[in-house]
């Protein structure tokens, strides 16, 4: 792809329904956001530990006109300034990227509107490239190549980038997801979904030296896995449940945190020397959080991007983003396009 200066002006509608989040976003040339209205569902998963797939396809239909609606007035558009609808197509629930999916062809239809079908990981790395456009002052642009550790309730994975839209998986989790393993912990420390803002909070005042949690090496690839210590916080957590003696939960949470930071870090910067890359991005939900964001801005070597907190987690203005770098290469989708619950990178 050419150099993004020469790249044509366009305003994309982003729609997000891949989870348990229903969000829309308008984006203007990839980077600047006019809008992002993002309608959480967590009270209603909360009570069932995680998210329940048929009340969140149930509740994307509730709320998406709203988002949507709210995203244009926001951005003070309606749809016929909108140039193209850049919708997430996986991986993700299959009845929660319907919803997203369908509204999409069906304002595509109605407007004749390109539709673009993007993939959720790929958006969480074009986080980066957002700013929202009231900002004093535009934030430097992701250069490539770079390596972007992207690290959500889904997946966790080291991505080559050599140029836009252009994916090599360095590595990825063998087994749990960085996120998931952070859900499953504050679960086994009682602690309220989603498990990664419980337990970052809970470490706040935590010993994060307490308790030596494994770090698995993977040696000789740039997989990570995190199972190893999940079973070692819940060895931990039975003996101490069955010698009677209360849950030192802010101890527990801070080591757990520390361990899975340090395998995420360790690994990611082994990677920069290893392919000579001087800038990297890390995205995702679990990029929200503190210890992992101080590790990587406190590494001078390297330009470090890391999308603000409230593009961390899902949401549609990275996949506006994302869109937008489709729309500039030419995609186009047919409205009879199906979802990927199951699609990978690269
Ligand atoms: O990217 P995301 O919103 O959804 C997926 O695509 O999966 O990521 C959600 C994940 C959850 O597992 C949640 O516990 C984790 O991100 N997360 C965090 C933090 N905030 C959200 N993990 C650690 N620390 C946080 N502050
Ligand atoms: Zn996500």
């Amino acid at each position: 792809m050419n150099k993004t200066d020469n790249f044509p002006p366009a305003r994309i509608l982003g729609i997000e329904t891949s989870c348990d989040e229903t969000a829309a976003a308008i984006v203007e040339n990839g980077r600047a956001m006019l809008s992002n209205v993002i309608s959480t569902q967590i009270d209603l998963h909360a009570k069932y530990g995680g998210v329940f797939p048929e009340v969140a396809s149930r509740q994307h239909i509730l709320t998406i006109y709203a988002v949507i609606d709210q995203a244009l007035q926001q951005a003070h558009m309606n749809l016929g300034d909108v140039d193209a609808v850049a919708v997430t197509r996986g991986p993700g629930l299959a009845g929660s990227l319907v919803v997203g999916v369908n509204t999409a062809k069906g304002i595509c239809l109605g407007k004749n509107l390109p539709l673009l079908g993007i993939n959720h990981l790929e958006g969480h790395i074009y986080s980066a490239w957002v700013y929202p456009s009231d900002s004093q002052e535009v934030p430097r642009e992701p250069k490539f190549p770079l390596l972007a550790l992207l690290v959500s309730g889904g997946h966790t994975e080291l991505n080559l980038i050599e140029d836009h839209l252009h994916y090599k998986r360095l590595g990825a989790t063998t087994d749990d997801a960085a996120g998931e393993a952070f859900d499953k912990v504050a679960r086994l420390l009682k602690l309220t979904y989603p498990g990664g803002p419980s337990i970052q909070k809970a470490a706040e005042n935590g010993d994060p030296t307490a308790y030596k949690f494994p770090r698995a090496k993977m040696e000789g690839t740039w997989n990570f896995s995190f199972s190893g210590l999940k079973t070692a916080v819940l060895r931990e957590v039975r003996q101490i449940e069955e010698s009677g003696r209360a849950l030192p939960t802010e101890n527990l949470a801070a080591s757990f945190q520390a361990a899975v930071v340090d395998a995420l870090f360790t690994k990611t910067i082994s990677a920069a020397h290893e392919y000579h890359v001087k800038e990297i991005i890390v995205a995702g939900g679990v990029s929200a959080n503190k210890a992992l964001r101080s590790s990587f801005t406190e590494k001078k070597e390297f330009i470090v991007h890391i999308p603000n907190l409230s593009l961390c987690t899902d949401n549609a203005a990275m996949i506006a983003s994302a869109g937008y770098y489709h729309f500039v290469n030419g995609q186009k989708d047919s409205l009879d396009m199906d979802v990927l619950p199951t699609w990978p990178l690269s």
